[in-house]
């Protein structure tokens, strides 16, 4: 159990779990928000998601819900945050200029032991910590949504960031119970964006060339691949999946993964191709109307949770 402060900045979605993910570790936690009134909601849907994830069984921590509540304070003042603070989780939204303002100011604040990381999933650390005086005290520490349930974290250094201010934000994730992993070198869209991304333009060429339908192309991840990628990795699958490993594996389908890799074409457009997209939201709203996304946000959760637990066990 640690008694040592962490910062978030930004009272959000994500600002509010990783919150949540600090307090069950025993770490003192303080939010901060431009919004006074934001962080009035924070702490009260704070204290009903906690005393929620309690009765459910799936709290985390050794710690009552009341007691991790009673870890978490708020402030609107920046000076109040960044003091004796370890570590800084940056979550305000997802606007390069808006991250650029909050990180000149935290650059004027931060003291030496602190390191700031930022949520965010599309900015390299170098595009909003460039030419500031404490530069290496920052990085990205990435979190998947809903980070409770999904325990990835990419840690993304800029080029200037210390060796240290990485090593201690990969030592503060695994004290979470989360599972870090660290780049390098940054790259855009760093690990998971980049498989992601290859991943939705090949399921967009597939419904787009009119091959399967959306529901159908979905059941391949949701009834196939994903099943085993819930457990393994591509690599560690590839390796069970020949009888002399992965050498073997590549040795086998190599020919074959290349060749139909050289049928995948372009790159889809997805913003500017309006008809695939109007046939892929009318499918997608078919399955879920744009009304019920909430409550099959919620059912997805409610078993994220079951899941977890289930890959605990796995591990
Ligand atoms: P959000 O919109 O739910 O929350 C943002 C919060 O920041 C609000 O409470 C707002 O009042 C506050 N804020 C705005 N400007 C501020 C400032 N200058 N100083 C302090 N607070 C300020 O956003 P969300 O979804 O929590 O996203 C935050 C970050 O997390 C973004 O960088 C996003 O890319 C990243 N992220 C989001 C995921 C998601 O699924 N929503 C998943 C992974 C990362």
């Amino acid at each position: 159990m640690s008694s040592q402060k962490i910062g978030i900045v930004g009272s959000g979605l994500i600002g509010r779990a990783w919150a949540m993910l600090f307090a069950a570790a025993g770490y003192r936690v303080q939010l901060y928000d431009i919004l006074e009134s934001q962080l009035a909601t924070a702490l009260q849907e704070l204290d009903k998601d906690l005393h929620r994830l309690e009765e459910q069984g799936a709290l985390r921590g050794n710690i009552r819900a009341s007691e991790q509540f009673a870890l978490i304070g708020v402030t609107t003042r920046l000076e109040e945050l960044t003091r004796e603070a370890v570590h800084i989780q940056e979550c305000v939204p997802e606007v390069l200029q808006l991250k650029k303002r909050l990180y000149s100011q935290l650059d004027e604040l931060l003291e030496e032991q602190t390191v700031v990381a930022s949520s965010t999933s599309t900015f390299m650390p170098s595009l909003y910590s460039e030419g500031l005086q404490k530069k290496q005290q920052m990085l990205v520490a990435h979190p998947l949504n809903p980070p409770y349930f999904i325990p990835l974290v990419e840690i993304v250094p800029a080029p200037w960031t210390s060796p240290t201010a990485v090593e201690r934000t990969r030592d503060l994730m695994l004290s979470l119970g989360q599972r870090p992993v660290t780049l390098k070198r940054e790259i855009q869209g760093f690990a998971t964006n980049r498989i992601q991304y290859a991943i939705l333009n090949e399921v967009w060429r597939l419904v787009s060339s009119g091959i399967l339908s959306v529901a159908d192309v979905d059941r391949v991840l949701s009834q196939g691949l994903g099943l085993r990628y819930a457990l393994l990795g591509s690599l560690e699958t590839a390796h069970l999946n020949a009888p002399g490993g992965v050498a073997d594996y590549f040795q086998r389908f190599g020919g074959e993964i290349s060749a139909v890799s050289a049928t995948y074409g372009e790159t889809p457009n997805t913003q500017e191709d309006r008809e695939t997209l109007a046939e892929i939201a009318r499918q997608c709203e078919q399955l879920v109307s744009l009304e019920k996304l909430d409550e099959r946000r919620a059912v997805r959760d409610e078993f994220l949770i079951q899941l977890a637990k289930l890959k605990k066990q796995f591990e």
